[in-house]
């Protein structure tokens, strides 16, 4: 595939002034994050989340961001995926957003730790039926031998819970991440890419600017 190396664009974002941004990097997300409101990207809170295993290799998958407060990011899974026995193992994790269409990525590395069940059964509430029912169905991450079962195992739970409330299941709920370190990218012109990185030490942030 020798046209790969021919795809380039030159980006034209604008300078990203240090001396403009929120002294806190979460802060600074949400900025980002309302941005995004008005420029039609599909799924803006979807990010790639990397996990270490027990073997001390990285798995990486995408997860939707569901909550931001002032102790950092929250998402939800099944705390017994493969996802689940990595943090459980290492909780140091790597989360990264690109939103393409505005040139820009933030990089996220922190900790991660489960949030309350309380919490995570309020937003299990929200979510459709279907979807709780199938947080029931699924043993994410394990061998399935064909979607029959899968099927199957929906069904049966379906039924179960007909007419009557489904419970928040006890091997799923949210994660919150605990960023220790933030990074804003924004696209330049030739190459001339802005990268501002915030870093916690001692419980304040501090930022610097970084080659592209
Ligand atoms: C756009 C998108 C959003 C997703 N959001 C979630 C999510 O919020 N939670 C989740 O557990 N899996 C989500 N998934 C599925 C994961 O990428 C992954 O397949 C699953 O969590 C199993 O990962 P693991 O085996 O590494 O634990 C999403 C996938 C895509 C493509």
């Amino acid at each position: 595939m020798k046209e790969i190396q021919n795809l380039r664009v030159d980006y034209s974002g604008k300078i990203l002034d240090i001396k403009k941004l929120d002294k806190n990097p979460i802060n600074q997300f949400e900025v980002w994050f309302n941005e995004l409101k008005t420029k039609d990207v599909i799924e803006p809170n979807a990010m790639i989340l990397s996990t270490i295993s027990k073997k001390n290799t990285i798995n990486s998958r995408t997860v939707l961001l569901k909550n931001i407060s002032d102790k950092g990011f929250v998402f939800y899974t099944n705390y017994e995926s493969r996802k689940g026995e990595d943090i459980n193992y290492c909780k140091n994790i790597t989360a990264v957003f690109l939103w393409k269409k505005i040139e820009r990525q933030v990089i996220i590395k922190g900790i991660a730790n489960k949030i309350s069940s309380k919490e995570s059964k309020k937003y299990f509430d929200s979510r459709p039926r279907k979807s709780r029912i199938a947080a029931w169905a699924s043993k994410q991450s394990r061998n399935l031998k064909n979607s029959d079962e899968l099927i199957e195992s929906f069904n049966f739970y379906n039924k179960k819970f007909k007419g009557k409330e489904i419970p928040l299941p006890g091997f799923w709920g949210g994660y919150l991440i605990e960023p220790s370190s933030i990074e804003f990218w924004q696209g330049r012109s030739s190459r001339m890419h802005d990268r501002i990185l915030y870093e916690k030490k001692d419980n304040k942030w501090y930022v610097s600017k970084l080659y592209p």
